[in-house]
């Protein structure tokens, strides 16, 4: 049965989320963790609301089989055309996910507005970000552009490039042009690119979804007596549809520690 010393579920169509995994250890150091990265299906970006659905469905129900207390979508591609979905699938569990994170810290962050996202092209074709700024806050305008490139180039380690330079080059440029007053990192693959951005537009605040979503996490388990009482070194799982070449290296880039217990299972 499920109890406080369940894991957490975090779940993401690859290996992106486990830059929210980092954010969640050094937020909740004694919280167990068990994740689950599509990677035989990977990318989720460029699919379909239906495919992402039914992917995102066989996710979910293997992490309940866990017996999770929690579950964390910290795929924004997932978050923006599935988020319903899991909810209904979850029933009581809480359910967090990254949009809502980032909406909520880019309002924070913005004076007034424009607040713009970057994002993959399906999160961006949702809306999602839009329309989670617009029921927290009706006046801001939201500037939003699709950025295809960046996910290929971070996995590809190009974090400090002249490429991933001139692709940010031509990727912001129409968001500035709107004067925006915040930019939020709508894609896990983002922060990692934060050195970068600042680089090219120091003066505007970047909202960081992983670490946002760590924060609301923490939260509302406090708020709702679930947080684990146990300080003992903690379990954390990692799952994945498929291993590709070079996994444990970007993997552990993004987590920035070891993965030690990797396991593969085949969805659907
Ligand atoms: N995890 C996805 C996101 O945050 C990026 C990778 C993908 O396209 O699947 O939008």
């Amino acid at each position: 049965m499920m109890n406080n010393q369940s894991a957490i579920g975090v779940f993401d169509s690859g290996v992106g989320g486990l830059t929210v995994v980092r954010a969640l250890i050094e937020r909740l150091p004694y919280e167990n963790i068990v994740y689950f990265g599509d990677t035989a299906r990977v990318p989720y970006g460029v699919k379909s609301r239906n495919t992402i659905e039914q992917f995102t469905e066989q996710m979910v129900q293997f992490l309940m089989e866990q017996n999770v207390k929690a579950l964390v979508i910290a795929c924004n591609t997932i978050a923006a055309v599935a988020g319903e979905r899991v909810r209904r699938l979850a029933g009581p569990l809480p359910v967090f996910d990254v949009i809502s994170a980032g909406a909520d810290a880019a309002i924070r962050h913005s004076q007034n507005g424009p607040i713009g996202v970057i994002a993959t092209t399906t999160t961006v074709n949702s809306n999602a970000y839009a329309r989670a700024i617009a029921i927290r806050q009706p006046n801001y305008r939201v500037i939003s552009q699709a950025c295809p490139l960046l996910v290929p180039l971070v996995e590809e380690g190009w974090l400090d490039h002249e490429v991933t330079r001139l692709t940010l080059r031509e990727y912001l440029p129409p968001l500035l042009a709107e004067r925006i007053d915040t930019l939020v990192l709508g894609c896990t693959h983002y922060p990692l690119l934060k050195p970068l951005i600042r680089e090219e537009i120091p003066d505007i605040p970047l909202v960081d979804s992983a670490l946002t979503t760590a924060e609301a996490v923490a939260y509302e388990l406090e708020k709702r007596h679930l947080l684990n009482p146990t300080t003992q070194t903690p379990d954390y799982r990692f799952f994945v549809s498929d291993i590709p070449l070079r996994f444990r290296a970007i993997g552990e880039r993004f987590l920035n520690r070891p993965i030690d217990q990797l396991e593969m299972v085949s969805l659907g």
